[in-house]
């Protein structure tokens, strides 16, 4: 049943481009290595696989926009809509907009390339069979450190919301539940939530899928629930002065970086998502049609989601009053005289969110996964356990990203997942582009509409989006590249399977 609905990988030639996917005459320590840079790897349709490094077909289109609305709506909209206010001012939701339409033109790519090669890995492997080794591994180690930052932020995300009810309900400290750059000692609550995950995916991927479903509606409630509770207090005189900090990034008196694009560079956080589906196409049923429905359905109906929410708090509660807060939203209803549906929100958020952590959870193993078994990670880690699910690796992630989410604080992890998905966005784009030049006649299942302008804008918006983001940031980017290209050259490029096949 499996392997009748899913259809072959499309004839490899067509993503040579004419060119020999090594260069076999090279000789010379120079020619290997460029040889070697420029390998491309041979897509086997996953039928083919040995059944150790296989994937069970388990998920249909509405569970894969069930996974795609329950990886974007997450602390983004949450909490970090205070960080982008404390940024921009009421223009935060310019700032919103503009980070939603260069998502969605990445969104567009995504969708033609995640149709194109229906096979895990999604960016990483566009990459790789588009354009070569040396790159596809620099986006491979982005997507690691987007989804593992993504998972450790919205871990401390979710603490944000549970710490107040917990400290209520239950007695527990601050300080067990903030990290030290907060005041606190280790963010506890953060951890946990991490730990639940990993269990729940090593338990198997369709049951983690279908209670994903269920949380999904229980978050867009709530975010209803807050829209209609706030818009009667809506008053225009909260738009004034509309951007007090200007548009482009630039350095505030207080040392923090402002202006609209500023914002826009971690409210751009809020948007991404969608590419949790594409990992998971070797587990589609029908990747062909259910992969572009997910990706594009879930895209547009969470930029409507934001927009609604955006106008709402702005229009309910002076910015000043809900900037950098741990739980904004939950804050507005309750400034507003709504302690009940505060609760409400606060509550729903502890329930729900952990669907963004499963997603992202979800991709970073998959991409670990496909790393690992294309040679560039050790191949240990690929093995799947008899219900084929990767449970090494995702031990290894949560403890990775439990870490991280225990002692760093959420704008800074944000940001820095924001770099590598900026990086890995614009991969799938310039891969788009590629495509369309050296094979335009190949099938393509899904067809992004005006391809140049969508992809110029997909690639200069997230170098724009880039540049905005804290100066910090760009340079603990930098530095994990630097660690990652470390790390191809002393283990992967040596036992790349790509490189070593012919
Ligand atoms: N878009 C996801 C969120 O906002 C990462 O939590």
């Amino acid at each position: 049943m499996r392997a009748s609905a899913s259809p072959r990988i499309i004839d490899p030639r067509q993503f040579r481009g004419g060119l020999p996917a090594r260069a076999p005459n090279r000789t010379g320590k120079r020619g290997r290595v460029l040889a070697q840079w420029n390998a491309r790897k041979r897509i086997v349709a996953s039928e083919d696989l040995p059944s150790e490094h296989r994937l069970k077909r388990s998920l249909g289109w509405p569970h894969l926009v069930a996974l795609g609305v329950g990886a974007i709506v997450g602390t983004g909209i949450l909490t970090l809509i205070g960080v982008g206010a404390d940024k921009a001012g009421p223009a935060v939701i310019l700032s919103f907009a503009i980070a939603g339409v260069i998502c969605a033109c990445a969104a567009l790519a995504y969708a033609e390339m995640a149709t194109m090669i229906p096979a895990s890995g999604s960016a990483y492997t566009y990459t790789y069979v588009v354009i070569g080794e040396l790159l596809a591994w620099i986006v491979g180690w982005s997507l690691i450190l987007e989804y593992s930052l993504v998972v450790s932020a919205v871990a401390v995300g979710w603490s944000g919301y549970a710490a107040p009810l917990l400290q209520a309900w239950a007695g527990v400290p601050m300080s067990l539940m903030q990290g030290p750059e907060l005041g606190g000692i280790v963010n506890l609550p953060a951890i946990f939530i991490i730990a639940v995950v990993a269990g729940l995916l090593i338990a198997g991927t369709r049951e983690s899928a279908t209670l994903n479903a269920i949380l999904v509606v229980v978050k867009i409630v709530a975010l209803i629930v807050f829209v209609a509770v706030a818009l009667p207090y809506f008053d225009a005189a909260n738009f004034e002065p509309f951007a007090p900090f200007g548009f482009d990034k630039q350095m505030s008196a207080d040392g923090v970086e402002r202006g609209v694009m500023a914002a826009a560079a971690i409210i751009f956080f809020a948007f991404y998502g969608f590419d949790a589906i594409a990992t998971a196409a070797e587990e589609a049923k029908n990747p062909g049609r259910d992969l572009s429905i997910g990706i594009v359905g879930s895209m547009v109906a969470c930029v409507a989601i934001y927009m609604a929410v955006a106008a709402a708090a702005i229009g309910a509660l002076a910015y000043t009053r809900f900037a950098n807060s741990p739980e904004p939203l939950a804050l507005i209803l309750r400034e507003l005289g709504q302690p009940a549906a505060a609760t409400y929100l606060a509550a729903s958020a502890v329930i729900a969110l952990p669907t963004v952590i499963l997603a992202f959870f979800y991709g970073q193993s998959r991409i670990f996964f496909v790393m690992a078994r294309d040679g560039l990670l050790p191949r240990g880690l690929a093995r799947v356990s008899a219900r084929g699910n990767p449970v090494r690796i995702t031990l290894f992630t949560a403890i990775l990203v439990a870490i991280l989410a225990g002692f760093i604080p959420l704008a800074d992890l944000a940001a820095l997942a924001n770099a590598g998905t900026l990086t890995a966005f614009a991969a799938v784009a310039v891969c788009m582009l590629i495509m369309r030049r050296r094979a335009p006649d190949a099938e393509r299942t899904f067809r992004t509409p005006m391809p140049w302008v969508v992809g110029l804008i997909a690639i200069l918006g997230c170098a724009y989006l880039f540049y905005s983001l804290p100066a910090k940031t760009q340079h603990y980017f930098l530095i994990a590249q630097v660690v990652g290209l470390a790390i191809y050259f002393l283990y992967g490029s040596r036992r790349s399977v790509a490189a070593g096949e012919g």
